[in-house]
């Protein structure tokens, strides 16, 4: 496929099914630009603006950039993405995927990992599955159980606070109509009806759970790679493993989804 050219209907419809069955989907040996990268995304759903204005592209701003070159105010690099979360949990319609597209990356590392929360829904003892279909998380971008390594991009991020949205920890995928855990390590403030003391260890169970090999995905990129994933059945990472002399740099989109159910 050449992603600069328009998609003809069959194909499109053909993609959008293989996205809802497998979740995250590669195309590689693309060469786009971010209008280009932004009429793909069209072809998936509707791209919508992502909050952290200042790393939008300036001349076409529902593109944003992912870069290990990012700085907080006094300095320090600060790399997003690098622990296991799914995008924007803390929103009411919560983003169906994200979509990146590699410009510039490190020679070996810099790896993206995707753990299937809907395999690992499947696979939770009958009583685990029980005690997480009768659950709502909140999530909130501040978030106390945030690792003191992004305290500084909390604080620089503070625009977009908000008190915390309600979502079910077991959700229903709107295509498939399976369910997957929708659990989001550095937003989940706490579960409703749940002692704060025990939310820690039900999270770090369900995480455990869900990122073992048999659920996860690792890709090594390559320039020109287009990866599209499933936000409402994933949660993703990046490894941070890699020579910061070198540039790993992303353009990346996010498409709006729905109130999760
Ligand atoms: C992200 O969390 O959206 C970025 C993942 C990556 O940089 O590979």
């Amino acid at each position: 496929i050449d992603l600069t050219q328009p998609l003809d209907r069959d194909t499109a419809a053909a993609l959008n099914r293989a996205f809802v069955e497998h979740a995250v989907l590669v195309v590689r040996g693309q060469s786009l630009q971010p209008r280009d990268f932004l009429a793909v995304a069209k072809q998936f759903g509707t791209p919508v603006r992502q909050h952290l204005e200042q790393f939008n592209i300036p001349d076409c701003p529902d593109v944003s950039t992912i870069s290990n070159q990012e700085k907080t105010k006094t300095g320090k690099i600060n790399v997003r993405g690098v622990s296991w979360h799914t995008d924007h949990s803390f929103t009411p319609e919560p983003p169906k995927a994200t979509m990146l597209y590699s410009v510039a990356l490190p020679d070996t590392g810099g790896n993206t990992h995707w753990a299937h929360m809907g395999a690992a829904y499947e696979a939770l003892s009958p009583d685990l599955r029980t005690r997480v279909d009768g659950l709502s998380a909140v999530h909130a971008y501040t978030d106390s159980r945030v690792p003191p390594d992004l305290d500084e991009r909390k604080r620089e991020a503070a625009e977009d606070v908000t008190d915390g949205v309600a979502h079910p920890l077991a959700r229903t995928h709107p295509d498939s109509g399976g369910k997957a855990i929708y659990l989001n390590p550095l937003r989940v403030r706490r579960f409703l009806g749940m002692a704060p003391e025990d939310c820690s260890g039900l999270i770090g169970d369900l995480v455990a759970h869900a990122t073992q090999p048999e659920f996860t995905y690792t890709h090594r990129w390559q320039l020109g790679d287009m990866v599209i994933w499933d936000n409402r059945c994933c949660m993703h990472k990046a490894d941070t493993d890699y020579d910061f002399n070198q540039i790993r740099l992303m353009y990346r989109i996010i498409l709006a989804g729905d109130k999760p159910f």
